[in-house]
C-alpha cells in the first residue's frame, strides 16, 4: 500500500519532467536545423563586402612577374574583376574583366590581340571597345599609375563599374 501512495505522488513530477526534457531535445534541434540551413542560405544571398571599400590596388612583387610572364592578369580590386593587359615594354592598361552582355569573365587573346568573352563569344579590342557578339557597351577603363620598371597602382576611374 505504501508503494501505491508513493508511486501516484511521484509519477506526474517524472512525467513532466520527461516531457520538458523532449521539448528541450526537439527545441534545440529545431534551432540547430535553422541554423543549418537559413545560415548559408543568408550568407548566400548577402553580397560579399567590398574590402574595406578598395578602390585600387597596388600589384605586389608577384604579380608583376606574372604580368610581364603572361602578358595579362586579372585581379581584384574590391568587387571588381579588373583584366591588366601588358601595353608594350612596361606600359600597363587595365579593363574591367567582367563582360556587359552578361558579366561573365573576359579572356586576353595574346595572339589575336583582342579580348574575348567565352560565354556568347563577344569581342572587344584591346581599349575595351566592343567588335562583335552581343555585349552592350565598352569595357570600363581603370586609371594605371607607374608602369613595370617600378610599382603599378590600378584604380577605378569615375565612372568604373
Ligand atoms: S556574357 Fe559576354 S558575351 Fe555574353
Amino acid at each position: 500500500m505504501a508503494e501505491r501512495n508513493g508511486s501516484p505522488a511521484t509519477e506526474p513530477r517524472n512525467e513532466v519532467s520527461r516531457r520538458r526534457w523532449i521539448d528541450v531535445v526537439l527545441g534545440s534541434s529545431v534551432v540547430a536545423w535553422l541554423g543549418a540551413v537559413v545560415f548559408p542560405v543568408l550568407r548566400y544571398l548577402t553580397p560579399p563586402a567590398d574590402e574595406g571599400g578598395a578602390s585600387k590596388a597596388t600589384l605586389t612583387d608577384a604579380q608583376r612577374v606574372e604580368l610581364k610572364a603572361k602578358g595579362f592578369l586579372i585581379l581584384r580590386i574590391g568587387t571588381d574583376r579588373v583584366l591588366a593587359i601588358k601595353d608594350g615594354d612596361v606600359k600597363v592598361k587595365a579593363l574591367s574583366a567582367k563582360c556587359t552582355h552578361e558579366g561573365c569573365t573576359v579572356q586576353f587573346q595574346a595572339s589575336e590581340a583582342l579580348i574575348w568573352c567565352a560565354c556568347h563569344n563577344g569581342k572587344f579590342n584591346l581599349d575595351g571597345r566592343v567588335l562583335s557578339g552581343p555585349p552592350p557597351r565598352p569595357l570600363a577603363a581603370f586609371a594605371v599609375a607607374g608602369d613595370l620598371t617600378g610599382s603599378v597602382t590600378i584604380s577605378k576611374q569615375g565612372g568604373a563599374a
